[in-house]
């Protein structure tokens, strides 16, 4: 600071500045002007750009996580919700069911599966998702609803389970932008759909079991976890160019 003093003064400037009479070191202001254009180029960079965002998100913030610090703020939480029902649904029927567990179904899963009890209180936040699949229709009609599911997989069924999945993965990329972990169960629970429906008070003739979904504040960022390889990445026949 000394030097810069000494320069400020050597070319007639002053070493101070006075803004609403309170003095500030004129040095200050040099160091601020000489990293602007860093600041500029961080808020207007391309780093920041919405869809280079959106990329971070999908790519590296969003991962499943199994071990967690502690629970998510409440406001992500609701975020990621919103963000959920805001997911494309074909008959606009939003077919997704979100049950957030409180402490006593939580119970109940580690005395249906006792293995998994350790690693169930280790997850703050749970949610059972289902989905209420409609019945496809002779006429086309986007009042699926006022027919009740026969249990069968046509197309509208498979289409709001298609919305359902697209609705949980809009909440854990919203709640990944938020710096909060998730993880989609099914098997690995160790219970079967049925009793995890049984739990929601959920009827299996109306609705049908997606998953739980973790919820947490990773232990580890998750921008540093190892990313599950894509063995195929965009070659393998998994994208191709079809005349
Ligand atoms: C429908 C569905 C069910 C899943 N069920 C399980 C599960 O039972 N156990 C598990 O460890 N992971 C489960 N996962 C998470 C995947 O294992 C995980 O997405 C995959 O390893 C890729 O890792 P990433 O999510 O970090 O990219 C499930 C994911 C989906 C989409």
């Amino acid at each position: 600071m000394d030097a810069v003093n000494a320069w400020l003064v050597s070319h007639n400037f002053e070493t101070t500045i006075s803004i609403l009479n309170v003095e500030f070191p004129s040095s200050l202001f040099l160091a601020l002007l000489s990293i602007a254009p860093l600041l500029l180029f961080r808020v207007l960079g391309d780093s920041s750009s919405p869809s280079t965002v959106v990329e971070t998100v999908i790519t590296k913030d969003r991962r499943s996580v199994m071990k967690y610090a502690g629970p998510a703020p409440e406001s992500s939480i609701q975020k990621s919700l919103n963000a959920a029902i805001h997911a494309p649904n074909h008959w606009l029927n939003e077919p997704w069911r979100f049950y957030r567990l409180g402490p006593k179904t939580r119970a109940r899963l580690g005395e249906v599966n006792p293995d998994k009890e350790k690693a169930f209180a280790n997850v703050p936040d749970m949610f059972i998702v289902t989905c209420v699949p409609s019945m496809s229709m002779k006429t086309h009609s986007l009042d699926v609803s006022k027919v009740k599911w026969d249990g069968t997989w046509g197309k509208c069924a498979l289409e709001d389970h298609a919305a359902t999945s697209a609705a949980i993965q809009n909440m854990m990329l919203s709640l990944a932008s938020n710096g909060v972990g998730s993880k989609w169960m099914t098997g690995a629970m160790g219970i079967s759909p049925s009793l995890l429906l049984d739990l929601v008070n959920a009827d299996p003739n109306d609705e049908h079991f997606m998953g739980v979904i973790f919820v947490g504040i990773p232990a580890t960022p998750t921008n540093s976890m190892k990313v599950p390889k894509r063995k195929n990445g965009l070659g393998g026949g998994i994208v191709e160019f079809v005349e």
